[in-house]
């Protein structure tokens, strides 16, 4: 049986410096792809990079001007990059909302628009977003992030209709919550939105909608991001695999 089937891919995977982002890194070089760590965070980003043989592309994906006449050569790009802010919409400052509409859906459009006329060329590629279950459901005080969420979801439909000609399939994997940085993050902030003691965040708010009661692991994430790449999932595009819990069976 082949067990390294992306030999000879080169995957570029935003944010893989951290949290689900260096996991698909991992687990995408354990199947034999090239892996481009593209992060803001340097050192971070070279530790992963050392230990999956890749290379490393600083880059602020959040300065969308410098990536506007880019081209890359990628099989794969997992469009992964993201951030958090929690404020009611009344008190969420502008500058924070256009921040994670740039970082979330215009850098992945841009970076999706760079990386297709490669893929198109050679008639194969695989363009994975990792979106949320905040793709297809809102929370309160996450006005930017559901909105991006939301947007992610459009563009990975309209990439599917446009590639499915070239042998390139978009995808969408919409994760619960998941034990990373963001989250840990965001005890303190979902805290004061909610008036909850930290401690009582976990299990009132962010488990709250899930059935099952317990974090994702960033590994279970990878997975599903592995199998869109495989040859196994050729036909499946425009689509959004949830990974939540039971969350959206509400
Ligand atoms: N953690 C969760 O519960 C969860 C759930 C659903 C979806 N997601 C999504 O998964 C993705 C990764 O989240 P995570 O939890 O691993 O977060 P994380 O904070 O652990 O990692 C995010 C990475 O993105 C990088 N990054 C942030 N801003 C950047 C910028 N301007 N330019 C380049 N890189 C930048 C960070 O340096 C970091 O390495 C995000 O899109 C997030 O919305 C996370």
């Amino acid at each position: 049986m082949e067990t390294q089937p992306l030999t000879g891919r080169r995957a570029i995977v935003t944010g893989a410096a951290s949290g689900i982002g260096a996991a698909v890194a991992r687990r995408l070089a354990d199947l034999g792809a090239k892996i481009v760590v593209a992060d803001r965070d340097e050192q971070p980003a070279r530790t992963v990079a050392d230990q999956v043989g890749g290379e490393v592309w600083v880059v602020d994906l959040a300065d969308t001007a410098a990536l506007a006449d880019l081209r890359l050569e990628a099989d794969i790009l997992v469009n992964n990059a993201g951030i958090q802010h929690v404020a009611p919409v009344e008190e969420f400052p502008p500058e924070r909302f256009a921040l994670i509409l740039r970082l979330m859906v215009e850098a992945p459009f841009l970076l999706t628009r760079a990386a297709l006329p490669h893929m198109y060329r050679q008639g194969w590629g695989r363009v994975v977003h990792i979106s949320s279950a905040h793709g297809l459901r809102a929370s309160k005080y996450k006005a930017a992030y559901v909105t991006a969420k939301h947007g992610i979801e459009g563009l990975s439909k309209v990439v599917a209709l446009e590639g499915a000609d070239h042998g390139v399939t978009s995808n969408c994997v919409n994760p619960g919550f998941v034990r990373t940085p963001l989250v840990e993050r965001q005890l303190a902030d979902q805290a004061r939105a909610h008036g909850l003691p930290e401690d009582e965040v976990l299990e009132k708010v962010i488990l709250e909608e899930s059935v099952i009661k317990r974090l994702l692991e960033p590994a279970e994430v990878a997975g599903a991001v592995a199998y869109l790449c495989s040859d196994e999932a050729s036909f499946v595009t425009g689509t959004s695999l949830v990974i939540d819990g039971g969350w959206t069976a509400h």
